[in-house]
């Protein structure tokens, strides 16, 4: 016979718990549970699940493609090279990494850094979608090409992507160019600064909207 599920068996939470408020008590569940995830390949070859970093309440929030060998090690997104030009760029925003949030499409590393495969991106999409759910940002940046594609669905190149908005589940979607490429291509460096620029100018207006509607 089955055993009747009490409501405390289900550990709904109440309402109050889930609202954005608790966005940080959310997150740091739902990372727990990520931590121990072997639904794809890469957990074989893995370290470390690299979930993510940053404030679970900041309005812009930035997608990079996977963790890299540094992240693998320690864990974190974006603490190689690549997360210094990172910093560099928030730095440049007035932002530092307390008031944005970082992650990747996907949570483990692929062996080489090689690119994500399909069927390792469609196995972490729960996590992603999860992840996105909570932080409901104001505005997201996509870093790179294989972050746009994989997170737009789309095959199109990073040139007919960048500088753009885009949506995703309503939310406005920038597509920018990867810290890693910049450090290749630092003559590109000016156009990741409009990027940002627009980001920051999107952010602005939303707030002064929600202001607005406040009076
Ligand atoms: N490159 C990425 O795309 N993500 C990281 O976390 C580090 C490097
Ligand atoms: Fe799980 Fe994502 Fe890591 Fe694959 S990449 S093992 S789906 S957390």
């Amino acid at each position: 016979m089955q055993t009747p599920v009490s409501l405390a068996d289900l550990a709904l939470p109440s309402a109050a718990e889930d609202c954005a408020g608790n966005a940080a008590e959310r997150m740091r569940r739902l990372a727990e549970k990520a931590a121990t995830c072997t639904a794809c390949k890469l957990a074989e070859t893995r370290t470390r699940v690299v979930f993510g970093s940053g404030n679970p309440e900041a309005d812009i929030v930035f997608i990079g493609e996977a963790p890299g060998r540094d992240e693998d090690a320690q864990g974190e997104p974006f603490v190689g090279k690549a997360g210094k030009l990172l910093d560099k760029m928030l730095a440049a925003m007035g932002l530092d990494r307390s008031r944005v949030y970082i992650m990747n499409t996907i949570k483990c590393r692929p062996p080489s850094n090689r690119d994500p495969e399909a069927d390792e991106v469609a196995a972490c999409h729960p996590w992603f979608a999860q992840q996105l759910d909570i932080l409901s940002p104001k505005v997201i940046c996509l870093l790179g090409r294989v972050a746009a594609q994989k997170v737009l669905q789309t095959d199109a190149p990073l040139k007919a992507l960048r500088g753009r908005w885009h949506e995703l589940n309503g939310m406005p979607v920038m597509v920018s160019y990867h810290p890693a490429y910049l450090l290749r291509s630092p003559q590109q460096k000016r156009h990741s600064w409009r990027d940002l620029q627009l980001l920051c100018q999107r952010v602005e207006q939303l707030e002064a909207g929600e202001q607005d509607a406040e009076l």
